[in-house]
């Protein structure tokens, strides 16, 4: 426990750790532990007002991204639970587990492929130093059982990936939407695994959420593709999230790393304070989806190139990233620590900072009228309205200004719109950016235009 309770206190480089991370997204409402009246429910967690916005706006960023602006990708919503012949022809009833060991003594669970080489070689215990069990396979699916009686026949899975209903639907969409291969088909959606570990808050838990895209190719030309949407995946993670691109890099799996689908593999990593992990996996998946699926359910899925005439099992690739996942990294990227000067007593004055890209950030334009009183509000209500068509926009007449902005500033806030007695007069506006803290006078008119403008140059810089 005091292990992971230092673990927890390791910064980046911009000061943030996961203690506070957790502090701040518990604090401002971001994520709480969730049935927390009840004590909370080991590794859940709920998304608070901001949380949802966040979460909402990086799953809304990614459709955009891979559905909208694609030509050749279309959208699904499978069901959680699938006919369980699914999971066999997926290969997950057989291969989708963990070794897992067992402390004698405390009775703590750890994967086996997780601990460090002294605890292998000692096998002891890295929390009370006990005796540990012998590794066996503990399978990571949800059973339940569909129906009012429970017997093996009604054994259904909760699913471990979103991709098989995209696997599953694959003839349906080709039959009822004209696409063409090369073609992709997105899903976002939750998925389930009763995983050993569940550490480090929303990074590792047993319900999260997936955003999956399978892309159907003509085999022979999946290299070409798999290094097209390696390229893509990085792109938007730097360009759309506004993650620092140091923070970020492929790792290739290795032969013993490789799932049991894959031919080739490359996840893309982020830099926590607890070391490299991954965020996406990038999978070179060839037939074996929908080969298996064709062998399991009798009939084989194929595709006739309308083209060639020639018919074939395409080959796919899969980039497989995490919804929930994807909170952790903006959230642990975009905190920073920045001192801005001094206090009244001549100490640092610290502001916290969370430098989320415009793009994501739960609230786009905060509104302050200087005062309430002398007609000020309503202005500032007024404008207000009008931005919440286009924007998350959000009213704040309490409180000093600057203690205002700072607490946008902390719950990632891009702008800030001040409206001040000169408001009234000239019909304009401070606009005050997060990053710079600058502020400059604009007009009122077409202010959701000029927000819009700001978000679509928005670059991230490192502020170290
Ligand atoms: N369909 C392929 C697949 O599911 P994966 O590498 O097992 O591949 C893809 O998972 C992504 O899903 C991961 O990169 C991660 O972001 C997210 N993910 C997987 N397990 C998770 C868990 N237990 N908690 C949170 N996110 C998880």
């Amino acid at each position: 426990m005091a292990r992971e309770k230092k673990a927890n206190q390791v910064t980046n480089n911009y000061g943030a750790s996961m203690e506070k991370i957790v502090s701040l997204a518990k604090r401002r409402g971001f994520v709480y532990p969730s049935s927390e009246i009840y004590g909370g429910l080991s590794a859940t967690w709920d998304y608070g007002p901001l949380g949802v916005e966040l979460k909402n706006n990086i799953q809304k960023i990614w459709w955009r991204e891979m559905t909208r602006f694609q030509e050749n990708i279309v959208g699904l919503d499978a069901a959680i639970m699938m006919h369980p012949r699914t999971w066999e022809a997926s290969g997950h009833v057989e291969n989708f587990s963990d070794p897992l060991v067992d402390c004698k003594d405390c009775k703590t669970r750890f994967r086996e492929d997780k601990l460090p080489p002294e605890v292998l070689e000692s096998h002891k215990c890295p929390e009370c130093g006990g005796e540990l069990t012998e590794p066996r396979q503990f399978n990571l699916m949800f059973s339940t059982h569909l129906g009012p009686v429970a017997d093996s026949a009604s054994i259904v899975y909760l699913r471990p990936e979103t991709a098989q209903g995209i696997f599953v639907n694959f003839k349906n969409v080709v039959d009822t939407s004209r696409v063409q291969i090369p073609f992709g088909i997105a899903q976002v959606g939750k998925a389930f695994r009763n995983e050993i570990t569940t550490k480090n808050f929303i990074f590792r838990t047993c319900e999260f959420e997936q955003m999956e895209m399978q892309f159907f190719v003509k085999p022979g030309t999946d290299e070409k593709w798999f290094e097209y949407w390696k390229e893509q995946r990085m792109k938007y993670y730097i360009e759309q999230l506004g993650i620092l691109p140091e923070n970020l890099h492929f790792h290739q799996h290795g032969p013993d790393e490789l799932a049991h689908y894959a031919k080739d593999a490359y996840d893309v990593e982020y830099h926590y304070p607890f070391g490299w992990e991954e965020q996406e996996g990038i999978h070179s998946r060839t037939d074996f989806d929908l080969g298996r699926h064709g062998e399991y359910c009798g009939k084989e899925i194929t595709y006739l190139d309308p083209r060639s005439n020639e018919r074939y099992v395409p080959y796919v690739i899969e980039t497989s990233a995490g919804l929930t996942r994807s909170v952790l990294v903006c959230l642990m990227d975009a905190y920073h620590e920045e001192v801005i000067g001094e206090d009244k007593k001549g100490n640092p004055d610290v502001r916290t900072v969370l430098h989320l890209h415009p793009n994501v950030a739960p609230v786009t334009a905060a509104v302050l009228p200087l005062v309430k009183k002398d007609g000020l509000a309503e202005l500032a209500k007024d404008i207000h309205k009008e931005l919440s068509e286009d924007f998350n926009s959000f009213y704040d007449q309490s409180g000093a200004i600057g203690r205002r902005y700072r607490r946008q500033d902390e719950i990632g806030t891009p702008f800030c719109i001040t409206v001040d007695y000169e408001s009234k007069d000239n019909q304009d506006v401070t606009l005050r950016f997060r990053d710079s803290m600058e502020q400059i006078r604009v007009p009122r008119a077409g202010l959701a235009a000029r927000l819009k403008e700001e978000i679509r140059k928005y670059k991230r810089v490192n502020h170290e």
